[in-house]
């Protein structure tokens, strides 16, 4: 065959951007040469990525969490090239596959024991439209409830439980929701008690502008959900699987969800996979005969790589102790930028679980920095956390994101392969950073006028 990936490759390196802003997404393109994002990577592994002279960046993103066990795996990677040599026959679909039986198996291991029963997706928003469709299914009832702020996808179902009017504007009419204050049991109870509502979903931790509930919260919910026939839905695409320092973030409260959601990291990264687990009686009222055996599925969600890689994930997470690795390292960041932020007066707080982390930052007090804070807020509400997020990357070469609207937050969402060296270095390179925000008239500020005159453009 004369078809050489190789060839292509090298060949067209470096047009990246110029096609993307040619037929995929000219306004993203926009964004990152603004922030100065636009690098090409030539290579990754683990929690590095590398450009075409070498340089090395800290990815503290992981793909939005999916490369928990680390960018480009070597183990992940032999399974690929081990399975891909078997020539299987991968989705007959008028079969049972063993190795989707295999990850069934191993994911059910690690559940509670009433989560027995998985279904396979392709993708988080694919688990948390399931999921949502199950709790109809299996409620005869068709209102979600949600949290405020809350994430599951993009989507139309799991948009319609999205809590960021930034996201659900302009789509037209969603599925019969409401949105529910976080740690607010009696809005909630409130709407419970209409005896309509399908669902309540939560992510444990929010990903976005990560909010953690307060402790009492989330038992509290699920006690009400149960008295009112209300399923209880744990969106863990994002936490789950070690990423909190617990294999599930419900386990923090000792939750028992009736369904939960699993993507991102379940395959290390390199082919899409998602599941949603839920307990055999929801599953028997919607699967409920033989004619209704396929009443919900779809074409590649059991597909041998995507079997195979999140078998080859699980086994690594366990036997490398990641999840005992995420609490251990995700105290010690929160430590290390507790330590080296807290005295300047613009840092709010840090938090977080594990290896997810919000870095908050409020409004000052001193005079100039004041009005050079509310100058740039006036153009956009989430511009100072670019201020932060821009010099982490153009001067320290290390990747993150401002996750939310209007919100002054950083976020960190790190492999679960990093080391105390890269903890140390990324507490340093934020001190630097926040120290340089805190110096006015000063480079950082022209970061953010710069910033401010783009989105005031836009
Ligand atoms: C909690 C949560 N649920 C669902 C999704 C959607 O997953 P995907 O992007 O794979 O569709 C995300 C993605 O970030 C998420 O964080």
């Amino acid at each position: 065959m004369n078809f050489d990936i190789k060839k292509i490759i090298k060949e067209r390196w470096g047009q990246n951007y110029d096609l993307h802003d040619q037929f995929v997404n000219p306004q993203f393109v926009k964004v990152l040469r603004t922030i100065g994002f636009d690098k090409v990577y030539k290579r990754a592994e683990g929690q590095y990525l590398y450009d075409a002279d070498g340089q090395r960046y800290l990815d503290f993103l992981s793909g939005y969490g999916v490369f928990a066990v680390g960018r480009n795996n070597p183990q992940i990677k032999q399974v690929l090239h081990d399975l891909l040599d078997l020539d299987l026959s991968s989705m007959v679909q008028m079969d049972c596959s063993l190795l989707s039986g295999l990850v069934a198996e191993k994911i059910t291991s690690l559940t509670p024991k009433h989560l027995d029963t998985v279904f396979f997706t392709n993708s988080g928003t694919e688990a948390v439209e399931g999921a949502l469709k199950m709790a109809r299914g299996a409620t005869g009832r068709s209102r979600i409830l949600y949290l405020d702020h809350a994430f599951h996808g993009l989507t139309l179902g799991s948009l319609s439980a999205n809590g960021n009017e930034e996201f659900r504007g302009g789509f037209g009419e969603l599925l019969e929701g409401t949105k529910i204050p976080m740690n607010d049991l009696a809005a909630l109870e409130y709407e419970l008690k209409k005896n309509d509502v399908a669902a309540f979903i939560f992510e444990p931790i929010q990903g976005k502008g990560v909010h953690i509930p307060e402790d009492h919260f989330l038992p509290e919910a699920q006690k009400l959900c149960q008295k009112y026939g209300a399923l209880f839905i744990s969106d863990e695409v994002q936490v789950g699987l070690g990423r909190t320092g617990k294999w599930f973030g419900f386990q923090h409260w000792n939750l028992e969800p009736d369904i939960i959601c699993l993507a991102k990291a379940l395959s290390g990264g390199l082919v899409p996979v998602g599941t949603i687990v839920m307990r055999r009686d929801i599953y028997k009222k919607v699967f409920s005969k033989m004619d209704r055996c396929v009443v919900h599925s779809n074409t590649y969600g059991k597909n041998t790589l995507a079997m195979g890689a999140a078998l080859a994930s699980l086994e690594i997470l366990e036997k490398e102790n990641l999840v005992q690795k995420a609490e251990t390292l995700g105290n010690a960041l929160r430590q290390a930028i507790h330590e080296k932020c807290s005295e300047f007066e613009m840092f709010k707080e840090v938090r977080g679980k594990g290896l997810i982390i919000g870095i908050e930052f409020k409004e000052p007090k001193s005079f100039s920095l004041k009005a050079a804070w509310k100058m740039i807020h006036a153009a956009n509400k989430g511009l100072f956390g670019q201020m932060i997020v821009v010099p982490l990357m153009s001067k320290h070469r290390v990747l993150t994101q401002v996750a939310g609207h209007n919100i002054d937050l950083v976020k960190l969402l790190p492999p679960l392969v990093i080391t105390q060296e890269d903890v140390d270095y990324f507490a340093n390179a934020l001190r630097d950073v926040v120290s340089e925000c805190h110096k006015f008239p000063g480079g950082a500020w022209e970061v953010g006028m710069m910033l401010a005159k783009n989105a005031l453009k836009s």
